[in-house]
């Protein structure tokens, strides 16, 4: 099926987006909707795994009969056998009366078994065989029953995790993957983050009848697809719900307002995208202040590792910098590395290095990225005697920007 013959589909499930992965995705959930092979719907939290087995009963033979959607991590463990096979009266205390269970009641239908990896060993192993052969027996009962459930399940990719810690058994992983589905992560959706955005901003204005949608700047754009988003479609949504409401002043969001919901990329993307002052000659369209400033924290990195080989006599061998193994980001280490040095040398004595990396051993100091930003405008004001104009050319910011950033880091005896 083709990107256009997807579209009546999303329309109907309001599917917003036109990626590669997606429309993948998508198209194998139609194939494999009409034969009873189950499905397992693999992707990080909040990428939008849920659409794919509602898809999945309805465009299936079994549309006219019963679906459910059980979240297998929600029910405690003590429960679940009896909710998900039945169980007969008296079973256990509290057992008054019988109880079919999922599996009884979706007969000739689908079961969507989400968060699949959370489920207990006992109950792994009571799901295998159904799943082999369709049989399965109430707990506090003998008595083998047949069902004939076509099941779809969910997990975030940690279930290999799960299986290598010998939480979830092998065998039920090959045996629910028959036909595996990947929602692909919000980051690696390109344009499709911004048409989200989109859908998101006006379903919140209509929602609560606001005169003007927000909007995304041309730069504020560049950063949200260059933005990791771990919380994926979800957390987009909930960013714009937010932006729509507090957003007072402007419904224009830029990508300073975007950084107040602590979105902006990682160093280590830029560092992969961007290379400042090396001979000068590449040229870049980042608007930003913010963005300027972390490209200058990137070429004076180098440049100080440079200087640092340089004293040391110690010749690193030549790499490329897209080709780096990349440190982890600041999010994860809660940190940002830098080297507490301002002037960018213009002597170059390893011209031909395309860049150096981002060792552990030359980093001196471990700074927030507000201590970083922070500690540059410092240093550019001093170098600068105080002349605030020069500083803010120096740091390719607005002169507008530096005096709020003076105010924010209380610099102004500076
Ligand atoms: N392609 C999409 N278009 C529009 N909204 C989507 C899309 N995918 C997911 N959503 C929305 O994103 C949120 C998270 O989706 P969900 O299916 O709950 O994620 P997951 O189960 O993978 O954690 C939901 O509010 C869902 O409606
Ligand atoms: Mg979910």
């Amino acid at each position: 099926m083709d990107a256009k013959e997807l579209q009546p589909i999303k329309q109907r499930y309001g599917i917003v987006g036109n990626c590669e992965a997606l429309n993948h995705a998508l198209d194998t959930a139609l194939q494999v909707a009409k034969t009873d092979l189950s499905v397992l719907i693999t992707g990080e939290s909040g990428v939008g795994k849920e659409i794919i087995p509602r898809l999945i009963h309805e465009n299936s033979l079994r549309r006219m009969r019963k679906y459910f959607a059980i979240n297998c991590g929600s029910i405690p463990e003590g429960t679940i056998d009896s909710e998900l096979f039945g169980h007969e009266k008296g079973a256990f205390t509290g057992a008054i009366g019988e109880h079919e269970g999922y599996f009884g009641a979706a007969d000739g239908g689908t079961l969507f078994l989400d968060e699949v990896g959370e489920l207990p060993m006992s109950t792994q192993a009571r799901l295998l065989r159904v799943l082999e052969n369709g049989e399965y027996i109430r707990v506090g009962s003998s008595e083998v029953r047949k069902t004939n459930v076509r099941i779809v399940a969910a997990t975030n990719v940690n279930i290999q995790n799960a299986i290598r810690d010998g939480k979830f058994r092998e065998d039920l992983f090959y045996r629910l993957s028959t036909i595996p589905i990947k929602m692909p992560p919000l980051r690696e959706r390109g344009e499709d983050i911004v048409l989200l955005f989109k859908k998101f901003a006006m379903e919140i204005a209509a929602k609560y009848r606001m005169p003007e949608r927000i909007t995304l700047s041309p730069e504020a754009e560049e950063v949200v697809k260059r933005y990791k988003w771990p919380g994926n479609i979800r957390q987009l949504k909930n960013v714009t719900e937010q932006m729509s409401i507090l957003l007072r002043d402007t419904r224009v969001v830029t990508p300073e307002i975007l950084s107040d919901y602590e979105i902006w990329p990682t160093i280590e993307e830029r560092g992969s995208l961007v290379r400042v002052g090396r001979g000068g000659s590449e040229a870049h369209s980042y608007q930003n202040e913010r963005e300027m400033l972390f490209q200058m924290i990137n070429a004076l990195h180098r440049e100080v590792s440079d200087l640092k080989q340089q004293l040391s006599g110690i010749e690193k061998p030549s790499l490329n910098h897209d080709a780096l193994t990349p440190t982890p980001s600041p999010e994860e280490r809660g940190v940002v590395t830098v080297v507490d040095s301002y002037p960018v040398s213009s002597h170059r004595p390893y011209a031909s290095h395309d860049a150096t990396p981002y060792a552990e051993e030359y980093v001196e100091e471990s700074l927030s990225l507000e201590e970083q930003e922070k500690r540059l405008i410092m240093k550019a004001l001093e170098k600068n005697r105080g002349r605030r104009k020069r500083a803010a050319d120096e740091l390719h910011i607005s002169e507008r920007t530096l005096y709020r950033k003076i105010k924010e880091y209380g610099l102004d005896d500076l």
